[in-house]
This record gives C-alpha cells, sequence and structure tokens, in this order.
C-alpha cells in the first residue's frame, strides 16, 4: 500500500515540474513515507529525522515532509520530536500535499494535514479519509508493465493487535467503474499484470444502488476481459472473507492468479481469540482445505506474529504445527510489537522477553524455510510460465550486451531466475526449473522452437493460455 502512495505522491508532483533526485542531499522536498505496523520502523524514520536537522539548518529553504501511517498516528508528537519538519500528512489527505508545500513556502509555518479520529462520527471519518488514486504515471513503477491497483482503502476489523484501521481509516470499496477504468487505462499503458491492493482486498463490496453488491469476485469478472491484460492477482485476505464465489472466481477466471496470501498470524485459539481474529484454528485449516480443494494448483502464502501477549510454549508449538503441515509457499514472520491506540496494548501486557519471541520467530522461519524448499523441490522439473521483470540482482552487476541474469515470477507467485537478454523485460515466457533453493526456482528460458511444440501440448491449461514468443 505505502509503495502505491509513493508512487501516487510521487507521479502528482511531477505533473507539478518536480523531479525525482538520487541524493537526497540535491532534492528542494525531502518526503519521508512511514509505516506504523511496529515500532521499529518508526524508530528508523525518527533517526533519519535526526540526521536531517543539520541539512534542514544549513538549507531551511529546503521542505521536509513525513506522509503515511506514522504521520496519522504521531500527529503533533512528529514536531516536538523533530522541529525541523515542516509537513505532516496523514495517509487519508496525500492528494493535499502539493497545496502545503505550497502553504510551507508561503508562510514559513509547519503544516498538518491529518484525517479525523475514529471516535469521530463514521460518515465524517471516512470522508477524511479519502482514497487517493489520481492519474497514474507508469514512469513512476518499477517496471511497466506490472501495476497496484487500490480497490479497498481501510479497515474495519480491529485485531488487537493492529494500528492499521486508526492509521488508515475505515474501509472503504471504490467504484467499480473507477477500478475497472484505471485497470484500462493501465493495459493501454502496456501493463500486463494488475495486483489488486487492500487491507483486507476479500472484504470488497460495492453497493451499485440498484440492489446489486459487487463482490471481489464479481469485480474480478468485471475487470477480466480488460484487452492487454494477461494476469490478476490480489493481496491481502481475510480468512473469514475467503468465501466460495471468490475461490470459483479464481478457478474459473484464467487471468487470475492461483496465488493466494491468507494470513493465520496465530494456529493457537486462545491467542487468535486474544487478537480478535473472529475464527479458530480449526476455521483456518478448513478454509485452507477449501482453497486446495476448489482450486487445484493453488499456491497459499501466510503471516504470523509470534510472541504476543500471553504466548506460550504451547501455543507456539501450535502455530509450529501448522506451519509444518500447511505447505504454504512462504510466510511472513513478526515479533509482536505493542502498538500504543490498539486494545492490545490496553488490554494485555506485553509479557513475552524479546529473546523468546527471537527465538520463536527464528525457529519459525527455519521450519518455513524447509517447508519453501519442499515445495520450491516440487517444481523442478516442471515447465513454468514467467512474467519477466527484469534483471535479477545478479543481472544488475552484470555487462548488458551479452545475456544476463533474468528474474520473474509465476502465476502461483514464485520468483524464477534463468539467463536472457535484458530485452526480454516484461514478456511472458516459459521456463524449464532446474533447480531449486527455499526462495527461489533457477532454469532455462525455452526456446521458440519448444514454445510452438507446448501451443500444441495436452498440458496447455486454462492458467497458459497467453504465452508469448521470447525473442532470443
Ligand atoms: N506487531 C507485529 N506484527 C504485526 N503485524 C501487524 N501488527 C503487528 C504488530 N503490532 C503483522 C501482521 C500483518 C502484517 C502486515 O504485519 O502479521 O499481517
Ligand atoms: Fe490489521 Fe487485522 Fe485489519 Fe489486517 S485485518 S489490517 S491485521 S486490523
Amino acid at each position: 500500500m505505502n509503495v502505491l502512495d509513493s508512487e501516487l505522491v510521487v507521479g502528482s508532483l511531477r505533473r507539478q515540474g518536480y523531479e525525482l533526485t538520487h541524493e537526497v542531499a540535491d532534492a528542494d522536498v525531502i518526503f519521508f513515507n512511514t509505516c506504523s505496523v511496529r515500532q521499529h520502523a518508526e524508530d528508523k524514520i525518527y533517526s533519519a529525522l535526526g540526521r536531517l536537522r543539520g541539512h534542514k539548518k544549513r538549507h531551511p529553504e529546503k521542505v521536509v515532509g513525513v506522509l503515511g501511517c506514522m504521520a496519522q498516528k504521531d500527529q503533533g508528537l512528529i514536531l516536538k520530536r523533530a522541529p525541523h519538519v515542516d509537513i505532516v500528512c496523514g495517509t487519508g489527505q496525500l492528494a493535499r500535499l502539493p497545496e502545503l508545500i505550497g502553504a510551507v513556502r508561503d508562510t514559513g509555518k509547519p503544516q498538518t494535514a491529518l484525517s479525523l479520529d475514529r471516535t469521530e462520527g463514521r460518515h465524517e471519518v471516512e470522508r477524511s479519509f479519502e482514497s487517493y488514486d489520481p492519474l497514474r504515471d507508469p514512469s513512476m513503477r518499477p517496471n511497466r508493465f506490472q501495476a497496484y491497483v487500490r480497490i479497498n482503502i481501510g479497515c474495519d476489523k480491529f485485531c488487537t493487535y493492529c494500528i492499521v484501521p486508526s492509521v488508515r481509516g475505515p474501509e472503504q470499496s471504490r467504484h467499480p467503474e473507477v477500478i475497472a477504468a484505471e485497470v484500462r487505462q493501465l493495459a493501454a499503458e502496456g501493463c500486463k499484470e494488475v495486483i489488486l491492493l487492500g487491507q483486507t482486498v476479500n472484504s470488497y463490496k460495492y453497493d451499485m444502488g440498484d440492489g446489486r453488491r459487487m463482490r471481489l469476485s464479481d469485480l474480478l469478472a468485471r475487470i477480466h476481459d480488460t484487452a492487454g491484460i494477461e494476469r490478476i492477482k490480489f493481496v491481502t485476505n481475510f480468512p473469514k472473507d475467503m468465501t466460495d464465489d471468490l475461490l470459483e472466481a479464481v478457478r474459473d477466471l484464467p487471468k487470475v492468479c492461483r496465488y493466494l496470501h491468507v494470513p493465520v498470524q496465530s494456529a493457537c485459539d486462545e491467542i487468535l481469540k486474544r487478537m480478535k481474529r473472529q475464527y479458530t484454528a480449526g476455521f483456518y485449516r478448513e478454509m485452507l482445505h477449501r482453497c486446495r480443494e476448489m482450486v487445484p494448483g493453488v499456491a497459499i502464502s501466510s503471516d504470523f506474529i509470534v510472541g504476543f501477549c500471553g504466548e506460550t510454549e504451547a501455543s507456539f508449538e501450535k502455530s509450529a504445527a501448522l506451519v509444518r503441515e500447511a505447505g504454504f509457499k512462504n510466510s511472513f514472520i513478526f515479533k509482536y510489537s505493542p502498538r500504543p491506540g490498539t486494545k492490545g496494548h490496553e488490554l494485555y501486557a506485553d509479557d513475552v522477553p524479546e529473546e523468546v519471541k527471537k527465538r520463536r520467530n527464528n525457529d519459525l522461519l527455519a521450519i518455513q524455510t524447509k517447508m519453501s524448499l519442499a515445495d520450491h523441490i516440487r517444481l523442478v522439473g516442471e515447465r513454468v510460465e514467467v512474467l519477466i521483470e527484469g534483471p535479477s540482482k545478479n543481472g544488475l552487476k552484470q555487462s548488458a550486451t551479452g545475456p544476463i541474469q533474468l528474474t520473474g515470477r509465476t502465476r502461483t507467485d514464485h520468483i524464477v531466475v534463468f539467463d536472457g537478454n535484458e530485452r526480454l523485460a516484461g514478456q511472458t515466457v516459459m521456463v524449464d526449473v532446474q533447480e531449486a533453493s527455499a526462495f527461489t526456482l533457477y532454469g532455462n528460458i525455452v526456446t521458440g522452437d519448444q514454445v510452438g511444440a507446448l501451443f500444441c501440448g495436452p498440458e496447455l491449461s486454462a492458467g497458459s493460455q497467453r504465452i508469448g514468443l521470447p525473442l532470443l
């Protein structure tokens, strides 16, 4: 979500005549787009602001801004801790940035733009968190052929550990026709893959006013036939909202990728209850089973928090057991970080010592890494469809005259690395997988002749109906 916000902010400033600089020291306006999910992310911003203090003193005409979730959460505290900051702008007010820069220059005074606190009336709070989706600028994305598209903002789940509902506001879905138009525009600019975004993307619902209520499954069907779009992914899912109509859409719409990120957070019922996740470990297991039954070949990934208040060795073991059995492609694992302003912080003591959190984090990661390796090894010997994103990290260091190492992803979000010409970026190609690590598949690109043969093959499934001939 923050990557998309940054893309949109930079795009809107470019339309005002700004350019991106490589060096912070060269910039006239310096913005930090911030995250509040864990304390560590905030600490990094405050130290970066500290390092900027001398620079701002020497160049008082420069404008320094703190944007996003930490701005919304800490508000005036930012100006107290870092008085050289000129702009504090929350997630719901980013559209006002050009005006705020002007006001700082005109008045020489700090400017603050924040959304209302969630204790105010729902309607007013919703209006103060406007979806920020101005015109897109393809040059602002890491590559032209993949783009995020926001479909809903905010969150109403109020998991007790999570700051997101306060800093990103109430859940609000965008009009399906506005989303469809944005996807069409992206396709016209050469975009092949859209990643639909929402904190709980599968809670998407839009009341059309004529008795129809659009769900995520309906939206997927609505945008599916956009010419030029080859792949549609969506993140992140809430387990309770993984309904059959959505799984049917993933199964039946060939452009919708068979990849689901569905965070579980813990597999211990007492902890899930304290987290207010609204489901049990049994429900989650049943949901996983349903996903695999209804969508053959689906890849599933998850998130875990270790060391939440009251987590015992026995509760942690339940999460470890789930990782051993669930077959997740990968999991993102976090140590619990208490967030002032959340129910968890108010109600429960942060009673798991830091060393224990660290050990559980490492242990769970080690188990997941083993499982990810098994998941990746399964694909060795297979031929997979890859959308090439560009040179890999190694490829960036190689000379661009001959073949270099490229990277891309399969429809199931597996990362694949192989040699090829840099010009192939943005192409969809077939790769024969030869080796695997826990995080990456390694293979050889299939040549033109082999791809031709593949078109005739019986194995050509709904999921691989659009294969671009690689330009070798
Ligand atoms: N501490 C640690 N991890 C958290 N997450 C959300 N809030 C916290 C917190 N207070 C994790 C969850 C979520 C991911 C984006 O961040 O696992 O899915
Ligand atoms: Fe946070 Fe829970 Fe909402 Fe996800 S569903 S953003 S964890 S409150």
